[in-house]
């Protein structure tokens, strides 16, 4: 019999590698999505960051349809208008040391990057990671990751990888020696529960890896672009990063990743030593020009910085309301709750009464919307979390 719901010919044939919610998205617009019986659900996933001028901005549809009917394809051994575009459009954005650009297909192919760039350019070996962090699931991200149930499986991983403590500061002291090529953070932990380093631990990991003669490398896949209330969460801790690892939203949901370097370190790898067939592709460089142009021309990251403010305030209001919210974190619109149970029954009851929501491990809701969110969008989240806290707390015997 064939078969026509698409949750059942995903079930049928997709990888099972997804926690799926039970829903089938069909559509967006700005901030809220739709299934396919249009009912309506505010969108605290953004597609998982990536959706960052909201679904379906009709400037970036009107780039990515004028270029499809232009070209497609365009290797990167020829020059392309759309790729030349985009990168002149990222240098106006990305500090000025960062200025040379590899473009990839996902995050942690630009994490890949940074990785042979770091230990090409230093000639050494070591990355220093964090633990709690995460940079993707390819083997070279994926031996940067901590999470062991990430890891295990398939271990041998890339050799030559240590990971310190998150805010520990004499760990750190040990382990970045003069063999390290590169200490890889994320500005703010994302998968790892949304956790915002100090000022200080961050001043002391650019201060040692740089006198260790290493690179500091920053993961702002999750973090940059506006998400945290400023272009690049870098900014609110004052660092300065050697190279920058860009991805999810920054061609507004269309697969790309960027390695952003000084043109020093980039220029340590050779012509051939890293390609990739479809980096830089003319569509998704249209999307990447359009999406920067609609984040600037309609502040988007003052609004992030503007509605996440609002939106924390009230998450704060429900800790303060409901006993079951343990802790409540982040900047801009990168937040979280953290609960004493898990999420998952949360997640559940929230998609039934139009809010989609995200978590970040067991017992943590993560919200990365699109930053076009609106205070009435965030009063409806808030309205439904409410109600939802309330009843699990009822279940859970905590009122
Ligand atoms: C900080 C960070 N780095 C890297 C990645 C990997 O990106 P991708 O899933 O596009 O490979 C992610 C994905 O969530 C991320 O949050």
């Amino acid at each position: 019999m064939m078969l026509t719901d698409p949750r059942e010919i995903e079930e049928a044939h997709y990888a099972r590698y997804y926690a799926r919610k039970p829903v089938t998205i069909v559509r967006g617009r700005g901030a809220l999505v739709y299934d396919e019986k249009d009912n309506e659900f505010v969108d605290c996933t953004g597609a998982y960051g990536t959706c960052i001028v909201g679904h379906a901005h009709p400037q970036v549809v009107e780039a990515i349809n004028d270029q499809a009917k232009k070209l497609i394809a365009c290797h990167g051994s020829t020059y392309n208008d759309a790729r030349a575009t985009f990168v002149s459009k990222l240098s106006t954005v990305l500090p000025v040391p960062l200025q040379r650009f590899f473009l990839t297909n996902s995050g942690a192919e630009a994490l890949e990057c940074a990785i042979k760039v770091a230990r090409k350019a230093t000639g050494k070996r070591k990355i220093v990671a964090i633990k709690g962090a995460f940079h993707g699931k390819t083997h070279g991200a994926l031996s940067a990751t901590w999470d062991p149930k990430y890891r295990r499986s398939f271990e041998p991983l890339v050799p030559d990888f240590a990971h310190i403590p998150f805010n520990d500061s004499e760990t750190a002291k040990e382990t970045i020696t003069n063999d390290t090529a590169a200490v890889l953070v994320e500005p703010i932990q994302g998968e790892g529960g949304i956790r915002v380093p100090t000022r200080d631990w961050m001043a002391l990991l650019s201060d040692l890896i740089h006198d260790a003669g290493g690179l500091l490398i920053a993961d702002e896949v999750q973090t940059g672009f506006g998400r945290t209330g400023k272009m690049f969460a870098c900014e609110h801790l004052g660092i300065e990063p050697d190279v920058l690892c860009l991805g999810k939203g920054i061609a507004s949901g269309l697969p790309i990743g960027a390695t952003a370097s000084t043109d020093e370190a980039m220029s340590a790898l050779t012509v051939g030593e890293h390609t990739s067939t479809f980096g830089g592709n003319p569509v998704v460089c249209a999307a990447g020009s359009a999406t920067i142009d609609v984040l600037l021309s309609e502040r988007l990251v003052d609004n992030a910085a503007k509605v996440g403010e609002y939106f924390k305030a009230g998450l704060l209001e429900l800790k303060g309301t409901h006993r079951i919210v343990r802790d409540v974190r982040g900047l801009g619109l990168m937040l979280a709750v953290e609960t004493r149970f898990d999420v998952h029954e949360i997640l559940l009851q929230a998609l039934h009464e139009g809010v989609l929501l995200l978590d970040a491990g067991r017992n943590i809701l993560r919200f990365l919307p699109p930053l076009c969110m609106e205070a009435s969008h965030v009063d409806r989240v808030l309205s439904v979390l409410s109600g939802v806290l309330e009843r699990e707390e009822v279940a859970k015997q905590l009122s």
